[in-house]
């Protein structure tokens, strides 16, 4: 499909993996906006469904429990998509967690929850719905994170997990782009989300916001076939204003 027009985003179907609160959650209003149908995942059946109903009606949400660190599971997933409604085009590779300590005191369960869900789950999700994004010449994203190119104290196994997401999407654009499958990295800085235990309030009012990212996909959804911008990075403005 070539996505240059606003009709043809209607006519889209989205995977967002981990659209039960923070980005996915915020991408999933702005694609429901633009009219169009998205699936939302998260580790609980239930509490995806919850945040499905909130977010519209049945025929245009669909809310999955998929752990992305389980092929079998995120197979199922794209199958109940396909089912639904016959098609999938976009998947965003989004779920994932974050621990930060010291390298010496990281628990090892901690490095292994990031590497499963951060990176392994992303390549799940790619292997999951590969075959339909052929069909659909469609678009994969990776939510992976400035973390994924700056390293930081605290951050080993964040850093290393983010660092494998953008050489693992950029290796996949290489693979994936001679089928008309475009793949990009977005890396974004901080983000107002419930990431590490945050609450959302007005002292995040400096970050990015998780719609930002869902007008930023569209953006590249609107892109001309012919130009793929396969890594982006993208910051708060205005980091001084953190208070
Ligand atoms: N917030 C930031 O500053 C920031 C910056 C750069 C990159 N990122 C990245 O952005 C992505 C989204 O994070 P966020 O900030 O939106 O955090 P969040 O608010 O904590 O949301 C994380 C989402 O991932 C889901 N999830 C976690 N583990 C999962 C698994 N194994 N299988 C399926 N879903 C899973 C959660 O759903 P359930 O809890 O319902 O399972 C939730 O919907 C992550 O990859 C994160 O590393 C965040």
């Amino acid at each position: 499909m070539d996505f240059t027009s606003r009709k043809d985003l209607k006519e889209l179907v989205v995977y967002i993996t981990g659209g039960t609160k923070g980005i996915g959650k915020g991408m999933a209003e702005v694609f429901l906006v633009y009219g169009m149908r998205v699936a939302i995942s998260g580790r609980s059946s239930d509490q995806a469904k919850k945040v499905a109903q909130e977010l519209g009606l049945e025929d245009r949400v669909l809310g999955l429990g998929s752990d992305v660190s389980d092929l079998q599971q995120e197979e199922a997933a794209v199958q109940k998509i396909l089912d639904k409604w016959g098609r999938l085009d976009v998947v965003i590779a989004n779920a994932g967690l974050g621990v930060f300590a010291p390298v010496d005191q990281l628990d090892p369960k901690d490095w292994k929850a990031m590497m499963d869900t951060n990176l392994t789950g992303v390549f799940h999700s790619l292997k999951a719905s590969v075959e339909a994004l052929k069909s659909s010449e469609g678009y994969y994203f990776t939510i992976a994170s400035l973390a994924g190119t700056n390293f930081f104290a605290k951050g080993a196994g964040y850093n290393a997990s983010k660092f494998g997401v953008v050489g693992f999407t950029q290796a996949a654009m290489l693979d994936l782009r001679p089928y008309n499958i475009k793949v990009s990295t977005l890396m974004p800085g901080s983000v107002a989300s419930e990431f590490n235990g945050n609450t959302p309030s007005e002292k995040d009012a400096w970050k990015i916001q998780p719609e930002d990212l869902g007008t930023l996909v569209l953006d590249l959804l609107r892109m001309p076939a012919r130009t793929l911008p396969s890594k982006v990075e993208i910051r708060p403005s205005r980091p001084d204003l953190k208070s």
